[in-house]
């Protein structure tokens, strides 16, 4: 569904010689009082790596990107016509903030930026970056961070959804065809090795976002399992699928409810990944896959239901991120556990008041079908259990309360301590951040039932502390032993504004990158 794959090159010639159609350098803000190296630049200073370019402006390199306007604020993107002064016809600067005093920039800073120009060349068909990726030491490689960044940023920057048009739009730019990354080494195994990560990590998460992109109607949970288990299987991952048949042998209560009010029946996706060493951690994965959620017989207001197509954006992360882990192939078990559903008003919906029996016997009373998110992922939880796991790691749009709570880029991190706090750190490192939330005792409290097990919300319909009620439901299904993780995403998978930095309006593939951050996190203690 995604154009075609921007192509990244590592390259160690002269920038200023490059044959492309655009180079990119970085501009840093200079600090209060301090003069550009360029002279009097209007507070702008050069990033590292575009040394031979200004040199090839006589000088006059910064004076005349500040005339452009450009101030070197992070993401700001400014073209210059070189004239014959380089070989690429088009200079593009783009703004990195002012430079960290002894470092280079920070990652997600070259992260955006990157993308930020790279989305602004759409339409060129080839591109360099003279970006800052070498560290001060003069004779030093480029750093993988930064490499991995600026790769990263490169190939999200340049992702499109393909969308339904019927027409080819003769205004809508291609994608930059090739990015070539100016290295002081181009043979450097270590830089090509972090060039193929990040393709493999982009390819998976444009995966996730064509996913969430997708139209509801095209995407129901038969159509989602089948192009799971197709592009799950020839990844070589092991592919269970569970039908609306074998959902009812197995007793998936929860599953089955959420699905009853729809005519398209919910499905179970199991994915397995077997790792070369034995006796690895093994790593569980739980995605919700709410196809449509339009709130079933509790239903939600009209305005803005269009972005429940994104519910699944839980599932599409866990599946893209089983994609990349089959393509690296970390020394972890991983299983990934997707149920799927569309939550719809009907006849045969399921209702406030049912009390559903879940897959491991545990008896929940509904209050409202809009909750829909947790029954279906207790149950996979439940799954999860049984098999076994040393950590457990799942993630859902479950709550508009983490959209009130922490907004529309900071995830909510709730679960085992430790193991949030890995969720944290690895969410940082990534450029998706999250925030550990409580889940106190006396919320729990408020979820017992007069007539069942547990209360799937609390009573009363309180508003207050949704997010932290869905962890608690959550917690019931865990291995009481294992550490766990619940990642509140409801805002951070789906992005409604323009595009910026490396997110395009739509599915972001949140929080794909922080999973495989935690698992190759927990690979390298394990080693
Ligand atoms: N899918 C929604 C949560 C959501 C809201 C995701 C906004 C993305 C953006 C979830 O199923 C839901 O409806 N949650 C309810 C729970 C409530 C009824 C306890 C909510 O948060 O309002
Ligand atoms: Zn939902
Ligand atoms: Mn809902």
């Amino acid at each position: 569904m995604t154009s075609a794959a921007t192509n990244l090159t590592l390259v160690d010639t002269d920038p200023a010689e490059l044959e492309v159609d655009a180079l990119v350098i970085g501009v840093h803000a200079a600090e209060e009082g301090a003069e550009g190296d360029d002279g009097p630049a209007g507070g702008l200073l050069l990033g590292s790596g575009a040394e031979s370019v200004a040199a090839a402006f006589d000088g006059r390199l910064t004076g005349t990107l500040a005339l452009l306007g450009s101030t070197g604020a992070a993401g700001e993107v400014v073209k210059l016509a070189t004239l014959g002064a380089l070989t690429a016809p088009l200079v593009v600067a783009v703004g990195l903030g002012p430079e960290p005093a002894g470092a280079g920039p920070a990652a997600e800073t070259l992260r955006r930026a990157t993308a930020a120009a790279v989305r602004a060349l759409a339409g060129c068909r080839r591109v360099a970056l003279a970006l800052p990726v070498v560290p001060d030491d003069a004779d030093a490689p480029a750093s993988a961070t930064a490499l991995r960044a600026v790769a990263e940023g490169a190939l999200l920057g340049a992702y499109r959804f393909a969308g339904y048009k019927t027409k080819p739009q003769p205004n809508r730019k291609d994608a930059v065809g090739s990015v070539a990354v100016h290295v002081p080494d181009a043979a450097d195994a270590a830089a090509r090795a972090e060039l193929d990560r990040a393709a493999i990590v982009t390819a998976a998460v444009a995966q996730a976002r064509d996913w969430v992109n997708a139209a509801p109607n095209h995407l129901r949970p038969p159509d989602f399992a089948e192009a799971v288990a197709a592009v799950a299987g020839a990844a070589g991952l092991a592919v269970e699928v569970l039908d609306e048949a074998a959902l009812r042998a197995g007793g998936y209560g929860g599953i089955l409810a959420v699905g009853l009010g729809s005519s398209a029946a919910p499905r179970l996706v199991r994915l397995t990944y077997i790792p070369d060493v034995p006796d690895a951690p093994r790593i569980a994965l739980v995605g919700k896959g709410i196809t449509f959620d339009s709130g079933g017989v509790s239903v939600k207001p009209a305005q803005g239901m269009w972005e429940m197509k994104s519910d699944m954006a839980g599932a599409a992360a866990v599946a893209a991120t089983m994609l990349a882990v089959a393509r690296l192939r970390p020394p972890v078990a991983v299983t990934a556990y997707l149920p799927m559903a569309e939550n719809m008003l009907s006849g045969s919906s399921y209702r406030p008041g049912d009390v559903v029996t879940m897959r491991n016997g545990k008896r929940v009373e509904v209050l409202n079908t809009d909750a829909e998110g947790r029954m279906l992922l207790g149950d996979a939880i439940c799954d999860a259990a049984a098999d076994g796991y040393d950590y457990l790691l799942e993630t859902s749009t479950l709550t508009g309360g983490q959209l009130v709570a922490l907004g529309k880029r900071v995830a909510g991190v709730m679960g085992e301590e430790r193991l949030c706090e890995r969720v944290r750190a690895a969410g940082d490192a990534v450029g998706e951040p999250g925030w550990p939330m409580p889940i106190p005792e006396d919320v729990r409290k408020g979820m017992d039932s007069d007539i069942a097990d547990v209360l799937q919300v609390a009573a009363g319909m309180d508003r207050a502390g949704h997010m932290i009620q869905g962890a608690a439901f959550l917690r019931e299904f865990v291995l009481p032993d294992a550490p766990w993780a619940h990642i509140d995403v409801a805002g951070p998978a789906y992005h409604s504004g323009e595009p910026t930095g490396y997110l395009a309006k739509g599915g972001t593939g949140v929080p794909m990158r922080t999973l495989l951050q935690v698992i190759d996190d927990i690979a390298a203690e394990g080693a």
